[in-house]
């Protein structure tokens, strides 16, 4: 009698190797590689000199990014693929350098704890940081670390805000203000397609300086206010359209009900919330992108993804009537809450 074959171990050694190809790309990012690459290709013992490292090393390095599709190699001369030019070198307008420095800086060592987080429920910055208190704080401990996770929200906000701004008619309202908005790329994409809009920002102090920077280059300046505040303490701005965009995820249940009661008290009638997060399916087993982004609320802050049945019980609880959501093909879905 033949034994029955072994199941197909294929999933398993995707997974063995699945973080060495990230750390591949935060490696090269740090080394400097794709910015080097954008001034021109050029071959391995120029590379090595320019980004002072070790030959032999770095060639493996950058076959290893050839082998990714970040780099190409034409004869003995590496050159950026277009993904590394438009998203991995810092003078980009699409770049997502902000968020790739602080993964392979700070959520790699956050996660290297999940096993902990998924024993105690809690995230690990104390762990990993030695850093107690407010969650925020540590994300902006330095200006360098403040600019950096802003610029990470920012490249990702170019791909999703555009998408969230066209998930549902918008064009009756008169006045968004995006609590949490942070660079201000979700009211500027809301400004740029409907023209009689105006919009507020509102975000923590330290945030106000960047957002300001590129808000103003935005081409709707004379349309965005850039306000500073706490949404959890301050007297909210005046509007007909909140927008939360990654802020429920954030927080603990106890807050989110908080901040979606303030937001309901607010709004005139008619008025409406806006959420943009990713949507998780209804049997949580998908998509990837949102289960995994719960796994990082879990080792990063105090909250997590949901589906939309649990952001409609939120948002019913909190007295908004009418809640529809969209899926979009971007990062963030959205969910739009009315108050009849
Ligand atoms: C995950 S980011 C999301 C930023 C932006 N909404 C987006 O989708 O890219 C969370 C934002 O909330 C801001 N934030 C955190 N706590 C806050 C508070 N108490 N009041 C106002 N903003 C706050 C942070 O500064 C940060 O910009």
């Amino acid at each position: 009698m033949t034994s029955p074959s072994p199941p197909d171990p294929a999933p398993v050694l995707d997974l063995l190797e699945a973080f060495r190809r990230s750390q591949a790309m935060f490696a090269a990012l740090d080394l400097g590689a794709f910015d080097r690459l954008a001034a021109g290709p050029a071959a391995l013992p120029e590379l090595a000199r320019d980004l002072g490292a070790d030959p032999d090393a770095l060639g493996r390095l950058l076959d290893a990014c050839v082998a990714l599709r970040l780099l190409r190699r034409d004869g003995p001369r590496y050159a950026n693929a277009p993904p590394a030019d438009a998203y991995l070198t810092s003078r980009s307008p699409l770049r997502l350098t902000g968020y790739a420095r602080y993964s392979g800086a700070v959520l790699w060592q956050l996660w290297a704890h999940l096993a902990d987080a998924a024993r105690e429920g809690t995230h690990r910055w104390k762990q990993a940081f030695g850093l107690e208190g407010p969650i925020f704080d540590h994300f902006f401990k330095s200006d360098a670390d403040r600019r950096e996770f802003l610029m990470g929200m920012h490249g990702l906000g170019q791909i999703s805000s555009p998408a969230v701004a066209a998930a549902f008619d918008l064009s009756h309202f008169r006045r968004l203000a995006d609590l949490g908005g942070a660079t201000g790329h979700l009211a500027v994409a809301a400004c740029r397609r409907y023209p009689h809009l105006r919009a507020v920002v509102l975000d923590l102090p330290g945030v106000l300086p960047l957002a300001r920077e590129l808000v103003a280059s935005s081409g709707v300046a004379d349309r965005v206010e850039l306000v500073a505040g706490d949404f959890f303490v301050d007297p909210l701005p005046e509007a007909d359209l909140f927008v939360l965009g990654r802020i429920l995820h954030d927080w603990a249940e106890d807050k989110v009900r908080r901040l979606l009661r303030s937001v309901y008290q607010r709004l005139p009638a008619g008025g409406a919330l806006l959420v943009a997060e990713k949507l998780l399916d209804d049997d949580r087993a998908g998509p990837s992108l949102a289960v995994f982004q719960s796994l990082n609320m879990l080792v990063c802050t105090e909250g997590k993804e949901r589906t939309l049945a649990e952001y409609e019980a939120l948002l019913r609880e909190a007295g908004f009537g009418r809640v529809q959501g969209r899926r979009t093909d971007a990062p963030l879905d959205a969910v739009l809450a009315v108050k009849e």
